[in-house]
C-alpha cells in the first residue's frame, strides 16, 4: 500500500473487521516503528524510495526530543532515527539521539536508581518501573557512543541492575510493573497492567526483558544481563504452554489457553533478541528458535493477505488484552521485530561465512 504521508498518521494497528487503521500522532509510544520499518525495508530491498519516506516521515517525529511525559522516548526516537543511523551516518541524526537521552535522564530518580516509566495513575503508583522500560536503555547507551559523555550509560546500567534486582522470579520470568517508594528506594509493588494478572507472565514483557538484558550485555559485558536473558529465554522457550509453531498466547498463564489470542509481536522480539544471544552463547536453541519464529511468521497464516490494503506485514498479535484492545490483529511493532530478526540473521550469516 502506498501510504499516504500525515504528520499525525503514524499506522499503529488495524481492525480487520472493519478495515480501520489505527493512526496514532508521534507522542504515541508506537510512532517510531512504521519510520524503523521503512529503514529496514530500505536496508533489505536497497529501495531508495523507502529511504525516501523514511527521512520524511522521521521529520515529524523530531519533536520528541523534548517529550519528558514518559520514558518511552527511547522506542520512539531509537527505532526511528536510530534505524536511520544504521544505513546512514547522519550528524544531525546522532545530535537528536543525544538530546532525546538528555529528556530521558530527566526521569531519572537515584534514590530508586531507576527511570519512571509512567505518569499517569499517580495517586496508586509512587513510582512504577516496566519492564519495557529496558527496551529504552538503548538510546542511553547510544548517546554516550555519539557524545563520549558516560553519564547516559551510567544511567542505564543504575536502571539496568535495579530491574534485575527486583522484576524477576525465580523461574526466571519477569513481573511487568514493580512500583517503588521514593523516600526509602525500596520495591514496593509487584503488579501487572497489561498481563493476565499479577504473578502471571504477561508474554511480550518476557520478550522485552531478553532483548533488553541482552542488549545491556552488547554494550557493558556483564554476565549478570547474560545470565539473566539466558534465564527468561529458558522459561520463555521450555513453556509448556508454548506452542508448537513458537508463536505464545498472549500471556503465558492465561487460563483460556489454547483459545487464548496469540501474540506475534511478543514472538518477534524473542526472536530478533535471540539472534543476538546466540552470537555471545553460540548456544543452537536461541539460533532454532528464532528460525522457528520467522518461519512461521513466514507463513500465510501470519502473513497478512496481500489483499489487504494496509501498510502492516503481519497478523495476530495482541496489544492490550485487559483493556480488550487491539486482539489478535495486525500491529506495527512486530512487523519492525520480524524484520530486524531478519537482518540480525542475515548479518550473522555474513559473520560466520567470514570467519570460515
Ligand atoms: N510498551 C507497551 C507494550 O509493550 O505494549
Amino acid at each position: 500500500m502506498d501510504y499516504p504521508i500525515d504528520s499525525l498518521g503514524f499506522p499503529r494497528s488495524m481492525s480487520l473487521k472493519t478495515a480501520v487503521i489505527k493512526k496514532v500522532p508521534s507522542k504515541d509510544w508506537t510512532s517510531g516503528f512504521f519510520v524503523g520499518n521503512l529503514w529496514q525495508i530500505y536496508q533489505l530491498t536497497g529501495d531508495v524510495r523507502f529511504k525516501e519516506r523514511a527521512v520524511f516521515w522521521n521529520a515529524f517525529m523530531e519533536k520528541e526530543k523534548f517529550n519528558n511525559h514518559s520514558h518511552d522516548v527511547g522506542f520512539k526516537v531509537f527505532g526511528s532515527f536510530g534505524k536511520g543511523l544504521e544505513v546512514a551516518d547522519k550528524a544531525k541524526y546522532k545530535a537528536i539521539v543525544v538530546k532525546s537521552a538528555e529528556t530521558l535522564t530527566t526521569r531519572f530518580n537515584k534514590k530508586v536508581g531507576s527511570i519512571r516509566s509512567w505518569d499517569f495513575n499517580k495517586d496508586i503508583w509512587e513510582f512504577p518501573v516496566i519492564i519495557d522500560n529496558m527496551m529504552n536503555l538503548e538510546l542511553l547507551f547510544g548517546a554516550t557512543k555519539f557524545s563520549g559523555n558516560e553519564k547516559f550509560k551510567n544511567i542505564a546500567i543504575q536502571h539496568a541492575n535495579t530491574t534485575l534486582k527486583n522484576h524477576f522470579r525465580n523461574n526466571g520470568s519477569s513481573y511487568h510493573v514493580v512500583v517503588y517508594d521514593t523516600i526509602s528506594g525500596a520495591a514496593k509493588n509487584k503488579i501487572t497492567y497489561q498481563g493476565f494478572k499479577d504473578d502471571s507472565s504477561w508474554a511480550r514483557g518476557q520478550s522485552w526483558a531478553v532483548y533488553g538484558f541482552t542488549m545491556c550485555y552488547r554494550y557493558t559485558k556483564d554476565l549478570a544481563y547474560l545470565k539473566q536473558a539466558e534465564a527468561t529465554a529458558k522459561y520463555f522457550m521450555n513453556n509448556e504452554n508454548l506452542p508448537e509453531d513458537g508463536i505464545p498466547y498472549w500471556d503465558f498463564n492465561d487460563t483460556s489457553i489454547p483459545n487464548a489470542p496469540r501474540d506475534a509481536s511478543a514472538a518477534a522480539v524473542m526472536a530478533s533478541a535471540l539472534v543476538e544471544l546466540y552470537k555471545y552463547t553460540k548456544n543452537e536453541a536461541y539460533l532454532n528458535y528464532s528460525n522457528k519464529v520467522i518461519q512461521t511468521l513466514s507463513s500465510d497464516k501470519y502473513l497478512l493477505n496481500k489483499s489487504v490494503n494496509s501498510p502492516f506485514i503481519l497478523n495476530h498479535s495482541t496489544g492490550d488484552w485487559p483493556k480488550k484492545d487491539e486482539i489478535d490483529e495486525p500491529i506495527i511493532y512486530a512487523d519492525y521485530y520480524f524484520l530486524e530478526a531478519i537482518i540480525r540473521k542475515k548479518a550473522l550469516k555474513f559473520y560466520e561465512n567470514q570467519s570460515l
